[in-house]
């Protein structure tokens, strides 16, 4: 069956790099291939909802609708973290509740006449595009996640704007924590992935990186930040993740909604908290939030997201539905979505950068240091 009317839409949370792969995708599938193509407007509520947010909802992609939005953040789709058809939220009389509502979305696939879906999503979302696969949907996938915890692929595009904002946010504290002579706590954004702290925290010379993979303890921060006031040095940056944790505890959730993921906050005013009662030092907790989600991607994510776009119209073209377009030692190629969703990607904390970290004297707060990874010099 030749391939004529093909959809795509962008789900979860948004990220510098989405309307990159939006312009991509259809430069290529329309000059190349001559489809027509449907923008679906926040996710699967477009396909829930064909009238979804009519008259500006789902519409027709032309190329003059993708000029000039490479260098835009967040989506020009619009998207939803809350609107997996499995478990669709509804309220009645004032109480939620969740509906499995994939067979309308099957029906309005098919009363769309779309010979394909391109998802653009992370975990949640390629899991979901799993399940429509099984049900008959021709999907591909593209990977997006600001918290690069996605398996299949080296890299997810989003991540490395998110970890150059958190970067420059590190920098900027550093001059102000130095002057007041404070120790700065900065959370960022990774969900129960460390990788934007750990890749931040070191571009950014922190002293400590607290991360879900490596639960911590208070101690050896505590002594960290004594031994360098008794250096001399009386400033101190720890970047803590949103989703770090004590050792033996759980992480900071602020809110569970029905049919959302656990939203975390908290993680690095936990650590302030605790530290306050065990150092005499003047604290200040900095929680970046959704600035690690917005603003123009970088220069990385326009050409990772192009690359996608290009080629998940390719797959698209070349009918290899259940697939994923991923980059792998530099090249992008196609997984398997079953590849993508089987083990989220998490940092590994016997890996080379952690190991790299610590060898530049980053505390993790497990008490490990570089002294205690490597033997003393022989003296003979
Ligand atoms: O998955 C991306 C992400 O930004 C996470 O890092 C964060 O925990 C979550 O989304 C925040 O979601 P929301 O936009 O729903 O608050």
């Amino acid at each position: 069956m030749s391939i004529q009317r093909v959809g795509i839409m962008t789900g979860g949370g948004d990220c510098p790099g989405l309307n990159a792969v939006i312009r991509a995708f259809v430069n290529v599938g329309k000059r190349t291939y001559g489809w027509e193509i449907l923008g679906i407007e926040d996710a699967f509520n477009g396909l829930i909802d064909t009238d979804y947010k009519f008259p500006r909802g789902n519409r027709w992609l032309e190329l003059e609708d993708v000029r000039g939005i490479i260098e835009l953040g967040g989506t020009i789709l619009g998207t939803s973290n809350r609107s997996d058809p499995f478990n669709y939220v509804v309220k009645e009389n004032g109480v939620e509740r969740t509906v499995d509502v994939s067979d309308v979305v099957m029906e309005n696939y098919a009363r769309l006449g779309l010979d394909a879906l391109v998802s653009i999503g992370g975990d949640g979302s390629m899991s979901i595009a799993k399940k429509f696969i099984d049900k008959g949907m021709r999907v591909v996938g593209v990977p997006k996640t600001i918290d690069n915890d996605l398996g299949g692929t080296d890299q997810t595009f989003g991540f490395d704007t998110a970890l150059n904002v958190a970067t420059e946010a590190i920098d900027r504290i550093r001059d102000t924590a130095e002057s007041h002579d404070r120790v700065m706590l900065v959370e960022v954004m990774g969900r129960d992935a460390g990788w934007i702290a750990l890749h931040a925290g070191i571009a950014g010379g922190a002293d400590a990186i607290l991360i879900p993979e490596i639960p911590y303890a208070l101690e050896p921060i505590a002594q960290m930040i004594e031994m360098r006031r008794a250096r001399g040095t009386t400033y101190s940056i720890i970047v803590v993740a949103e989703g770090a944790r004590p050792r033996g505890g759980e992480s900071s959730v602020v809110e569970k909604k029905l049919g959302a993921m656990p939203r975390l906050m908290g993680a690095a005013g936990r650590v302030a908290t605790g530290l306050e009662t065990m150092v005499d030092a003047d604290m200040r907790v900095t929680v970046l939030g959704h600035i690690q989600r917005g603003g123009a991607p970088t220069a990385f994510d326009r050409v990772l997201g192009t690359r996608f776009g290009e080629m998940a119209a390719e797959l698209v073209a070349a009918e290899k539905f259940g697939c994923m377009a991923s980059l792998r030692a530099g090249r992008i190629e196609a997984v398997p979505i079953e590849e993508a969703i089987a083990r989220p990607k998490r940092v590994d904390p016997t890996g080379q950068l952690v190991t790299t970290a610590r060898a530049v004297g980053v505390r993790f707060g497990d008490g490990v240091t570089r002294h205690s990874l490597v033997a003393p010099p022989k003296t003979e």
